[in-house]
C-alpha cells in the first residue's frame, strides 16, 4: 500500500505538508485519498487488504482488552472490510454487527456471517446505524479536529441511550515520546489530513460532541481504546 504511486508522491512532496499543514496528497489527488481510491477500484482492494493485514496484529490485543460481550448491537463506522467486526462478533455470541463504510467498499463485501449486517453510506451526510456500541478503529485519526467532530456528533446522534463509543487508535501520551504514534502522525498529515492524538485531545472532542467519562485503555499492543459514554440520557 505504501509503494502505490498516490502514497509514494505524498511523502516525496512532504514539504508541502510541512511548509503549509496542507495533506501533500492534494498535489496528487486533489480531492484526497477517499474519492482517490473510489475512483481507483485496484488500488483500493490494495488498500482494504492493506488494513485487514495490518488490523489482523491488532485485533487480538483489543479483544483481550475489552469485553464485548455485554452489548446486544455493535456497529463498526468505517470498519472496512469488517475485519475487526466478525472476530468482535466470534467474542460476543449474542450481539448483532452493523458495519458502516462508503458504498465503494460495501458493494464489494460478501457479508457471508450471521449476526452481521453491512450498511453503505457516508458518516458526514448519513444517519448512522442505532447501537449500544460504536466502534471507530483508525478513523478519527484521518481526520482534522472539524471533521473528527462531525465524525463523532454523528454517532452521537444515533446512539441509544448510555451507548459507548470506542475510538480504537494509536492514543498518544501527554509527556512521553511515542516514535510509532509520531511516525503515523506525519503519515497522517501527509496522506489524509489527520493526526495522532492525545488521550486529553480526544476527550475534547468527545466531550464537545456530547459524550462524558471518556477513559483510556491500554490493550498491551501499540493501539488503545478510547471508550466513552453518550452524555444526557439514562445508562
Ligand atoms: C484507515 S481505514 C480504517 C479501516 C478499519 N476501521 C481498520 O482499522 O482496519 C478508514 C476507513 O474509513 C472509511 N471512510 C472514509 N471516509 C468515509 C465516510 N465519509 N463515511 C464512511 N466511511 C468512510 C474508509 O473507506 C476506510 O474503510
Amino acid at each position: 500500500m505504501m509503494g502505490l504511486p498516490v502514497f509514494r508522491a505524498s511523502f516525496d512532496q512532504l514539504e508541502h505538508s510541512v511548509r503549509t499543514g496542507s495533506p501533500a496528497i492534494e498535489l496528487a489527488a486533489a480531492d484526497g485519498i477517499w474519492p482517490y481510491l473510489m475512483g481507483h477500484p485496484d488500488e483500493a482492494k490494495i488498500f482494504g487488504h492493506a488494513m485487514t493485514g495490518k488490523a489482523a496484529a491488532d485485533t487480538a490485543a483489543v479483544l483481550g482488552a475489552y469485553d464485548f460481550g455485554r452489548f446486544d448491537t455493535i456497529s463498526d463506522i468505517g470498519g472496512g472490510r469488517g475485519h475487526l467486526l466478525r472476530a468482535v462478533l466470534d467474542m460476543a455470541p449474542s450481539a448483532e454487527g452493523i458495519l458502516f463504510d462508503l458504498p465503494d467498499v460495501i458493494q464489494t463485501l460478501d457479508v457471508g456471517r450471521d449476526r452481521l449486517t453491512a450498511r453503505a453510506g457516508a458518516f458526514f451526510v448519513d444517519p448512522l446505524p442505532t447501537a449500544d456500541a460504536y466502534i471507530l478503529m483508525e478513523v478519527i485519526h484521518d481526520w482534522p479536529d472539524a471533521e473528527a467532530a462531525a465524525i463523532l456528533t454523528a454517532v452521537r446522534r444515533a446512539a441509544s441511550p448510555g451507548a459507548r463509543v470506542l475510538i480504537i487508535e494509536n492514543v498518544l501520551d501527554d509527556m512521553s515520546p511515542d516514535p510509532r504514534g509520531h511516525t503515523l502522525d506525519i503519515i497522517m498529515l501527509a496522506c489524509t489530513g489527520g493526526r495522532e492524538r492525545t488521550g486529553t485531545q480526544l476527550d475534547g472532542l468527545l466531550k464537545a460532541a456530547g459524550f462524558r467519562d471518556s477513559t483510556v485503555i491500554n490493550t498491551g499492543g501499540p493501539l488503545r481504546i478510547v471508550e466513552a459514554v453518550a452524555a444526557g440520557r439514562a445508562d
